[in-house]
């Protein structure tokens, strides 16, 4: 069992999480995630590993409640314990001394833009990050990615906070000035990426994205994750999750995210209707076992 040993809320639909996974802890590297099951019933899903810490032999985990799995996660304090968490997974980030790496998060993604961001500073690149929300209340890591890079600029798209516009807004300024950029790094909602990859491209800049594609074994078994990259098929757990975002094809990893988009709807709003607390999911658990 995987004890979470300390919650902060963000906003009412964003946490981290700290958990007790000392093996994860030293072995993780920037780029690479877990996959979790909050408890029997649970489905399989992925969250990049945000940050680490080997000697307390904890990882943190930052995430949104967008779903069941990702809310029964949310429901879940300092005490809990999840069922699995499986990792390191993935390829690390292929860290060295680029010259200049433009660090790019949007909503969620910052959370894990900010451990390549650390080690892309820590390998003596000049970092500029760029970090944007659909409002203020979403924007997180403010502090924690300014305290890894030589500048950061912020943007919401609502205007609540910073610069109202989008991060391909504010690349396109970086860009404008004259920085020479060795690099661009962005993860975020895909057609964020998409938007950044069509600048970098059009700008000749090397641009890695980190694809969130559907998963389930997370060990290449299934197929599940398959995205297409420079006209190859590639599996994102295990070729990913980071990816040459000139060759990835958006379009179809767009149509391939939205294939179960009923049935997750649907099954979130049965999940939301139900009565949450604790107590009266253990009754329930309890009634189950009786009745097996
Ligand atoms: S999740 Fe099954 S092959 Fe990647």
């Amino acid at each position: 069992m995987f004890k979470i040993v300390s919650k902060h809320a963000y906003s009412p639909t964003v946490f981290k999480i700290d958990i007790t996974a000392p093996l994860i802890a030293k072995k993780r590297k920037a780029g690479q995630f877990v996959v979790l099951r909050v408890n029997e019933e649970g489905e399989r899903f992925p969250l990049t590993i945000y940050n680490a810490d080997p000697e307390k032999g904890t990882i943190s985990l930052v995430f949104q409640e967008v779903g069941v799995s990702s809310s029964r996660l949310g429901k879940m304090e300092a005490g809990d314990s999840i069922l699995d968490v499986v990792g390191p997974l993935g390829r690390p980030t292929h860290i060295k001394k680029y010259g200049t790496v433009v660090c790019i998060g949007g909503g969620i993604g910052t959370a894990p833009v900010y451990p390549i961001a650390q080690a892309m500073k820590n390998a003596g690149n000049k970092v500029i990050s760029i970090i944007g929300a659909r409002t203020k209340d979403l924007l997180i890591l403010e502090q924690e990615m300014e305290s890894v890079s030589d500048e950061i600029v912020v943007c919401t798209d609502d205007g609540t906070y910073c610069t109202q516009g989008f991060t391909s807004d504010l690349l396109k300024s970086v860009i404008k000035r004259g920085e020479k950029i060795e690099l661009v790094v962005t993860i975020g909602p895909v057609p964020m990426m998409k938007a950044i990859v069509g600048i970098t491209k059009e700008h000749k800049i090397p641009t890695l994205v980190s694809l969130n594609p559907l998963m389930v074994d997370a060990t290449g078994m299934c197929g599940v994750c398959r995205v297409t990259v420079g006209k190859e098929t590639k599996f994102a757990c295990v070729d990913g999750p980071e990816f040459d975002g000139h060759q990835v094809d958006f379009d179809e990893l767009i149509k391939r995210l939205r294939i179960y988009f009923d049935q997750e709807r649907s099954a979130f709003e049965r999940y939301k209707s139900l009565k949450h607390d604790k107590k009266c999911e253990c009754q329930a658990d309890k009634l189950k076992q009786a009745q097996k």
